[in-house]
């Protein structure tokens, strides 16, 4: 499972990168608004700085509209991913930039249904949002188990499954063991997969019980 980094800021995503742990960036407008800068220079210095897919959503709501901001953001850089809704018009936004040869990232899945019509309409990634869908009471990474079986019993559907909305590394591991192709994970989260109680704790006595020796390695 490939790891994208669910932020804007842009030295966030240099230092993760410097560690190579980054296969690609989500950005969302909530997400820009808090670098405070336009949007065009964020993306464009975020795709300076990672190879893989940098998502960058529409703001507009109707067909036209979305496919109009989706080229202007798709003409940044060779690695935007353009984010379209799960609407009706999102949906046919994705399919129109899609035969116009871009990268797509239908947003703001809820439904194993609207990733069927995001597939069929040839995204390149759809987004479903499990920690929301945890928020209200459901079982987010049930839409993940869902959306795999229904991409896998139709080979023609090359749609990558982007598990988003993490918020734990509880859902890094269930989104791995689910199938998901991606996980979009904010900073932190990142940083805690690497935690374990037992681990420092065994440092702590290994390198204790190595001080007494009175060696070095180097
Ligand atoms: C990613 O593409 C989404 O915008 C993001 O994962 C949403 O996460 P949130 O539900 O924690 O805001």
């Amino acid at each position: 499972m490939k790891f994208f980094i669910d932020t804007a800021d842009i030295s966030e995503i240099r230092e993760l990168a410097a560690a190579g742990f980054v296969d690609g960036v989500t950005t969302n407008p909530s997400l820009v608004s808090k670098t405070g800068r336009p949007i065009s220079d964020v993306i464009k210095e975020i795709c300076q700085t990672i190879e893989g897919p940098v998502s960058a959503e529409v703001t507009a709501t109707d067909l036209d509209g979305m496919i109009a901001e989706g080229e202007r953001l798709a003409g940044i850089a060779a690695n935007v991913a353009v984010k379209v809704p799960s609407t009706w018009d999102g949906f046919r936004a994705c399919r129109a930039l899609a035969h116009l040869g871009h990268k797509v990232n239908v947003t703001l899945c809820f439904s194993a249904n609207q990733a069927l019509l995001a597939a069929k309409a040839g995204a390149t990634f759809i987004s479903p949002f499990v920690g929301r869908l945890d928020d209200i009471g459901l079982d987010g990474m049930e839409l993940i188990r869902e959306i795999r079986t229904i991409y896998d019993n139709d080979t023609s559907l090359a749609t990558e499954i982007l598990a988003s909305s993490i918020r734990t590394p509880l859902h890094v591991k269930q989104a791995a063991m689910a199938g998901a192709d991606v996980a979009t994970v904010p900073p932190a989260v990142l940083r805690n997969l690497a935690k374990h109680p037992l681990t420092d704790k065994g440092l702590a006595s290994f390198l204790a019980d190595w001080s007494k020796t009175g060696q070095a390695i180097l």
